[in-house]
């Protein structure tokens, strides 16, 4: 089963570069297009967090305007530079069925647990008691576990100060005994390990990256992409990585 996984779109109003460099916009089209032309059958594009740069009603406007007429089903997750009241008025249909900060998703083998690890006001995320027991009441079967913010370090002093807090130790046991995968974003950079034995990934942006390396935070613009997982429950979960910008095929003489 595939499942796109797109992270960290930024998108902005009209017109508007994202740094005054950044065309937003150009590159979430472009990796939808990439998404479309794909020779596979995708179950669902998942979408972690960090919607619109500034959570602007326009910018969620231009995304579900993009979606329309996408023949894939879409899972949304806030993050820490969305507005999660006017993301809900933008998908009504998506977050009306959110009860607390889990949606359990069913997928055509398992589930998907989308998780908002968001905080507002707040660029670092949170898993709390009753994050925990809203995940325990939405377990069963198998899983994978989506969330935003990465609960693990990933290298990159500026992002895991920012990264997830609160409960981790007991959500890494609860993940480890209930889940078979966790997708996070908001790192900007395809990240590949494991959290308490769990398999986890994070989602490039298809904007703009985040530097690797100790010094102060900056950002890149080396190939935005995004992640396209296979899924086979109680089997394996494999990740291929995509650059936004296809290139032509060359086959190889028979
Ligand atoms: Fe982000």
């Amino acid at each position: 089963m595939w499942i796109a996984h797109f992270s960290d779109l930024h998108l902005t109003r009209e017109g508007q570069a994202l740094y005054g460099q950044v065309d937003t916009r150009a590159a979430f089209l472009a990796a939808l297009a990439r998404l479309r032309d794909l020779p596979l059958s995708v179950e669902l594009l998942l979408i972690s967090g960090d919607l619109a740069e500034g959570g602007e009603a326009e910018a969620y406007l231009f995304l579900r305007q993009a979606l329309a007429d996408l023949p894939v089903p879409v899972a949304l997750l806030p993050g820490n530079h969305d507005c999660r009241a006017t993301l809900g008025r933008g998908f009504p249909e998506q977050f009306a069925a959110w009860q607390g900060p889990v949606l359990r998703l069913p997928l055509s083998q398992g589930s998907l647990l989308l998780l908002d690890s968001s905080v507002p006001g707040r660029e670092w995320g949170q898993v709390d008691a009753s994050t925990l027991a809203a995940l325990e009441a939405a377990a069963g079967g198998p899983l994978l576990v989506a969330m935003h913010h990465p609960p693990f370090p990933v290298g990159i002093p500026g992002m895991d100060a920012i990264a997830c807090r609160g409960s981790l130790e007991a959500f890494g046991q609860w993940l480890a005994g209930a889940a078979e995968g966790l997708l996070c974003g908001h790192v900007h950079r395809q990240v590949a390990t494991q959290f308490h034995g769990v398999p986890a990934r994070v989602a490039p942006s298809p904007a703009h990256q985040i530097a690797l390396g100790p010094r102060a935070l900056a950002y890149t613009l080396e190939p935005g992409g995004f992640l396209l997982h296979d899924w086979q429950p109680g089997r394996h979960l494999l990740t291929h990585w995509l650059p936004v910008q296809a290139a032509p095929l060359h086959f190889y003489p028979e």
